[in-house]
């Protein structure tokens, strides 16, 4: 039995508010192929997914006269810190086993490499799962970050994809 579900973290406000902001859809695409990747690369499913979910959750909006700044956003960009911090403390709040609630924070900090100097990261299983998730769903310019979806259907796809990670855990166990 999980603590905390996916449905769980979307219908918290925190995960709203920033979720909103860097994309509902790219979020719930990222988490679905980090659940597969990790089906694959015999992961953890739950943390893959939640991290996958969650990676973007530190976001700012870089914007200079209502238009995305691509150079100030690159320059002043700390969303894989925030992010792992704020994702940290919502799944705590939420309940969260805080060993899991580390792993997940740490994939969400290593799911980029754009805040660190030298670029080079060794990467645990589950930190390389998260950045390749991210690749998968990526469009040139950043447009995977404004794709739409209504609300109806992300809670739909996240409660189907809580039944798939249950479903993996009890053919596992
Ligand atoms: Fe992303």
């Amino acid at each position: 039995m999980r603590d905390v579900k996916m449905i769980d973290i979307f219908q918290h406000r925190i995960a709203q508010k920033y979720l909103n902001r860097s994309g509902m859809a790219h979020a719930i695409a990222v988490a679905y192929h980090a659940f597969h990747l990790a089906k694959e690369k015999n992961v953890d499913v739950d943390n893959a997914a939640k991290a996958g979910f969650l990676h973007d959750i530190g976001h700012y909006s870089w914007y200079r006269d209502g238009k995305w700044d691509y150079d100030l956003y690159r320059q002043n960009d700390i969303h894989a810190i925030k992010g792992a911090e704020r994702a940290h403390k919502l799944l705590i709040r939420l309940g969260e086993n805080p060993i899991k609630a580390k792993e997940i924070a740490l994939a969400i900090l290593f799911h980029t490499d754009s805040f660190l100097p030298g670029g080079e990261v060794v990467r645990t299983p589950l930190q390389t799962i998260i950045k390749l998730a991210d690749e998968k769903d990526e469009e040139p310019g950043g447009l995977h970050h404004y794709r739409k979806i209504d609300s109806e259907r992300a809670f739909k796809m996240l409660q189907q994809l809580d039944n798939q990670i249950d479903d993996w855990i009890s053919k596992k166990s």
